[in-house]
């Protein structure tokens, strides 16, 4: 398995390779499903709402550090984009979704806010210039995309990122028994998001939070905090 490989990779050199190899094998297109649960408003995770973990961690820094350049990567219909702009970032927000996206460019134009959406997979292209960016959001997105991507997904977020960078990554836990893991986001072990994102990130702190969606169910999920490996 993938992930065996990179749990096992002490070389941080090694293992970025081996991202970037991977990037020549078949990423899952996952392009169109997304875009149908747009088209059709299946969307149980669009609450319309600041991420608490993101109001939060912004709260909680002084004036200077608050990041300049940020980019939040499968940004739905843009609620947090728009937020992150209105607080004086210069954002870079990408959705694999046009339905989604074109949803985001509305919000943002109606509130004259200044976001730069890009349409991509984010396995597949660089939505920024290389080492340009001071922080990543990510929402449920980390959690959706193929186990053997996702090393590759935490290598274009490293990409992205300057030296010292941090990536919020909100991602549901497998700590939560459900009686049928079909409903809800997906589920990861601590195990799987960290040696994962090990060879890339080094964790600043990881806790728990819930996904509270809008028909009022509650689901278990990571909030970790990383900062990017030299
Ligand atoms: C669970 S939704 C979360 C959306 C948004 N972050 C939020 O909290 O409302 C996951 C999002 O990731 C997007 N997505 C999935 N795979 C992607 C990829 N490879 N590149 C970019 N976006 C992707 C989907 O289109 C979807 O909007």
């Amino acid at each position: 398995m993938q992930n065996e490989q990179y749990r096992n990779l002490d070389s941080l050199g090694q293992a970025r390779e081996m991202a970037e190899e991977h990037q020549l094998h078949e990423v899952q297109k996952q392009g169109y499903d997304w875009d149908e649960r747009y088209k059709v408003k299946d969307l149980p995770w669009d609450t319309g709402l600041v991420a608490p973990e993101l109001s939060e961690y912004y709260a909680a820094l002084a004036p200077q550090e608050k990041p300049a350049a940020v980019l939040e990567v499968g940004c739905g219909t843009g609620t947090n984009a728009v937020w992150m702009a209105q607080q004086g970032a210069k954002v870079n927000a990408t959705e694999i979704a046009p339905t989604a996206l074109e949803q985001a460019v509305a919000r943002a134009a109606s509130l004259q806010v200044k976001v730069d959406f890009h349409l991509l997979d984010i396995c597949q292209k660089d939505p920024v210039e290389a080492g340009s960016q001071d922080f990543v959001f990510d929402r449920g997105v980390y959690h959706v995309i193929p186990q053997e991507s996702r090393p590759l997904f935490a290598s274009k977020l490293h990409k992205a990122l300057k030296p010292g960078g941090r990536w919020l990554c909100i991602a549901g836990s497998k700590d939560e028994a459900r009686e049928n893991p079909e409903v809800g986001p997906p589920q990861l072990s601590a195990l799987e998001l960290l040696s994962e994102t090990e060879p890339f990130f080094e964790l600043i702190s990881l806790g728990r939070t819930y996904f509270v969606l809008p028909d009022g169910k509650k689901y278990l999920a990571w909030k970790a905090l990383f900062q990017r490996r030299k």
